[in-house]
Parts: C-alpha cells; sequence; structure tokens
C-alpha cells in the first residue's frame, strides 16, 4: 500500500509499504478513507521533535472503514464507519478510566513512565505505524475508534480526530472569560471555536499570517497580527490594561520571532537562538522548507505577560523534552496557573461527534485543502511553508 514515511529530518517520502496486520486480539485494521496533515507531523520533519525511527509510516488523524477486526473488538463490524483519536490508549487502566487517556498506562511499550502513545510518533511513544497510508491497524480498537453516524462527513469527521478534541482539551475556559488565543493554525482555529462554546466572552487571536488571522476574525475573534504590533501591549490596551482571563498557547516548539516593528522591542535574540539550536540540535532544511521556528520559547514568555493576574495558562502547542524554559518567575508571582499536556482525545471525541450530528458547530470550515494521497508531499510542503490560505489539508484515499 502507499503511505507516507519518515526517512530522516527533512526526508519524508511516499513508498510502499507492507499492508499492516492483526497483531493482537484488541486491534482492528481500517481501511483508510481520509487522513490529515497535523502541525505536530512537521515538528518530526523539522527536527523540532526527535527521536523517530526511520521508515515509520507518519500520520495520526484517520476516518475509514473497519476491514477486519480481532476476537475482542466486540463493538464494531467489518464495513462501519469510524474515526480514530490520535493518540492510543487501552481503555482500562485508572488513567484511561479516569479520562487520561493520553496517560494510558498500559498502551505505551516503554512501560509505565512512557508518557504519550500515538500513531506515528517518536520511539518515546511507542513507534506505532501511522495513518497517511490506505490503510492501518489500530490497538484496542474497541475504544481506538469511535462510530460514525451517516450525518456526519469524512471531511466533518477527520478534523474530530485530533485537532477539534485538542482546541477543546485546551480551551477550558469558564463563562464569561476573556481569552487570548497564541497562533492560528488549525489547533488555534478550534481553540478559539472551542472557547466560544465554553461561554468565552471576548477571544483575542494572536498570528502573524493574514490568512490565518482573517479566518480567526471570521470566527469573531479580535485579532493581533505580532509582525506588526506589540502583541503584549496590544492584548493589555485591548483590555484596559488588565490582559485577558485565560491564554491558549497553540504554537508550541516552532514559534518565531517578530523581524522587525513594534514586537521586537523586548527580544532578547541570542536567547531565542540559543533555545533553537538546543530543540533542534539536528536540523536539515531545503531553502525555506522544514526549517525549525526561531524562538521555541516565546509564546510562553507573551502569553505570560499578556494575562491577568491570577490568569489560567493552557499549552496544547508540543515542546520536546530537551526544551528547558518557561518564565517561572514572572508566572509566579502573578499567582498564574498552567495547565498542559496531550489532548485525552478519546474522552472527546463522541461527545464533539454527537455536536457535529446535531448541527450545533461545523468543524469542516477550517479544512482548507482536499488532496489525494498521492500529491501528498507537495501538500507537506505548502503547509510547512504556511502558504496562504493553506490552513488545514485533508488527504483522501
Ligand atoms: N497537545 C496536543 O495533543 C496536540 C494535538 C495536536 C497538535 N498539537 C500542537 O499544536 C500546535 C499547533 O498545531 P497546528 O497544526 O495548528 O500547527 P501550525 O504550525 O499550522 O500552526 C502554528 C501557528 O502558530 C503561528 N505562530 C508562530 N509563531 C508564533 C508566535 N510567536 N506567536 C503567535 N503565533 C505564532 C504560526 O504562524 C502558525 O499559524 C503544534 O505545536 C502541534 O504540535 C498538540
Ligand atoms: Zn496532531
Ligand atoms: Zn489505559
Amino acid at each position: 500500500m502507499k503511505a507516507v514515511v519518515f526517512h530522516d529530518i527533512g526526508d519524508v517520502r511516499l513508498d510502499d509499504v507492507a499492508e499492516p496486520e492483526i497483531q493482537e486480539p484488541t486491534d482492528a485494521i481500517i481501511r483508510i478513507t481520509s487522513s490529515a496533515i497535523c502541525g505536530t507531523d512537521l515538528h518530526m520533519i523539522r527536527g523540532t521533535i526527535p527521536g523517530m525511527k526511520p521508515g515509520l509510516v507518519l500520520g495520526h488523524e484517520a476516518v475509514g472503514i473497519v476491514e477486519e477486526t480481532g476476537s475482542n473488538v466486540r463493538n464494531l463490524k467489518r464495513g462501519d464507519r469510524v474515526v480514530v483519536p490520535s493518540t492510543i490508549a487501552c481503555g482500562s487502566c485508572s488513567y484511561c478510566r479516569t479520562g487520561y487517556y493520553a496517560q494510558c498506562d498500559t498502551a505505551n511499550p516503554n512501560g509505565h513512565q512512557g508518557g504519550t502513545s500515538f500513531f506515528g510518533g517518536p520511539e518515546a511513544t511507542g513507534s506505532f505505524n501511522g495513518l497517511q497510508a490506505e490503510y492501518g491497524r489500530i490497538p484496542f480498537a474497541n475504544v481506538g475508534l469511535v462510530k460514525l453516524p451517516e450525518e456526519v462527513s469524512d471531511d466533518q469527521a477527520i478534523m474530530i480526530s485530533d485537532i477539534f478534541p485538542t482546541g477543546y482539551f485546551g480551551a477550558e475556559v469558564s463563562d464569561g472569560d476573556t481569552v487570548t488565543v497564541w497562533g492560528c493554525g488549525p489547533v488555534g482555529q478550534f481553540a478559539i471555536l472551542a472557547a466560544k462554546l465554553m461561554g468565552a466572552s471576548r477571544v483575542i487571536a494572536v498570528d502573524c499570517l493574514p490568512d490565518r488571522l482573517e479566518m480567526a476574525a471570521q470566527q469573531g475573534a479580535e485579532i493581533v497580527d505580532f509582525s506588526r504590533e506589540n502583541p503584549v501591549a496590544a492584548i493589555r490596551e485591548l483590555t484596559g490594561g488588565i490582559g485577558t482571563d485565560r491564554a491558549i498557547d497553540a504554537v508550541g516548539v516552532d514559534a518565531v520571532m517578530p523581524e522587525s516593528g513594534p514586537g521586537t522591542e523586548d527580544l532578547d535574540r541570542e536567547r531565542h537562538e540559543r533555545e533553537s539550536r538546543q530543540a533542534a540540535p539536528e536540523r536539515n532544511p531545503d531553502g525555506d522548507l522544514w526549517v525549525p521556528g526561531n524562538a521555541p520559547t516565546l509564546v510562553l514568555d507573551w502569553a505570560i505577560d499578556a494575562l491577568a493576574k491570577a490568569g489560567t495558562l493552557g499549552i496544547i502547542g508540543v515542546y520536546p523534552p530537551n526544551v528547558h524554559s518557561f518564565p517561572i518567575g514572572k508566572a509566579m508571582n502573578r499567582n498564574v496557573t498552567v495547565n498542559m499536556g496531550n489532548c485525552n482525545h478519546r474522552k472527546y471525541v463522541p461527545r464533539i461527534v454527537e455536536w457535529v450530528r446535531e448541527g450545533a458547530v461545523d468543524p469542516q470550515e477550517v479544512l482548507t485543502h482536499r488532496e489525494p494521497l498521492i500529491d501528498v508531499l507537495e501538500a507537506y510542503k505548502s503547509f510547512d511553508r504556511r502558504q496562504a490560505g493553506w490552513v488545514k489539508v485533508a488527504l483522501s484515499a
């Protein structure tokens, strides 16, 4: 079958690989009708999420049709249409039972301290083959697949595999909160949507890309372009000098700094460049492709500075274990609460499917491109370059 294979940092290819087979009684095999490219895939190719095994199939978002089930998958049958929650979880351990699917105690072959398992991720996550392929093996398929009703289309469902639940998980907004969403990529767009669903009174959205800011504005966010103004000053000005109650980091380690303008006023360029080299010691850019961010922790600085005193920060942007810097002193002295992590996808996927079925939300609005799997490499390049208009790319079989 055709699959997107990680060969090295800066080197992914569309290869012919063996079709997956059932290995455990709890496995299922699905024929993938739709997959997608995530900002997390870009971190791995740019070298900012290290530890990828050459030969691994990439991708952690999919919609498909069940082909075959192991003997202990009793809630699904061949022909069922399903969406795959990105993180792999057993559904039986104490973590899964309390909703911490991203910290499942069983799924990660690296043992109890292993942390999150997901499809198409680094060795620390278990090196499970990913879903940018024609077929996928789904471990613990009884919880690792969620059946789709007819009313929910593939284009809607693919957004529920990872990025809608992640935005929702990161939002954690209380009624009436003012919220800043840092980063208007696909995950940021869903953080905006989720904040509104949870009753945010105002959402301020920050990025430097006009098309992504425009999409945020379409959702009703007040937009701030950090390449034109100092975002901290702008947010304070927009909030009567107070800052917002909540901030959501939807950028992660590949954050960039402004080249010029008022946003550069307090920048410690040397520190950011040093941190960038530390975050991605191995890198393999090809011209303007696969370039790691040059300011890995800038969003954390800005987010703390633009928060109200006693505000809360949610971090859903991904950072690798070798990033150590966080504005601890500022956060501590302003009584800030921080929560963060990998999304517990399976906790949210069934309820989001239901909201979409009811018509309460339409996640398809964030999907800007649908490309055939055969053209995946060009799609990767357009998404990596953040080409105008390329917000979220789905890949169809
Ligand atoms: N926690 C989870 O479970 C989970 C799940 C999915 C994705 N993610 C992570 O969410 C993050 C976003 O994913 P995405 O697919 O939207 O990626 P993306 O790369 O498309 O979007 C990132 C956006 O941040 C903007 N940006 C860069 N520097 C900035 C800065 N200094 N200030 C404000 N904005 C800045 C970029 O212009 C871009 O629009 C990634 O780190 C991804 O790995 C986490
Ligand atoms: Zn993702
Ligand atoms: Zn578990």
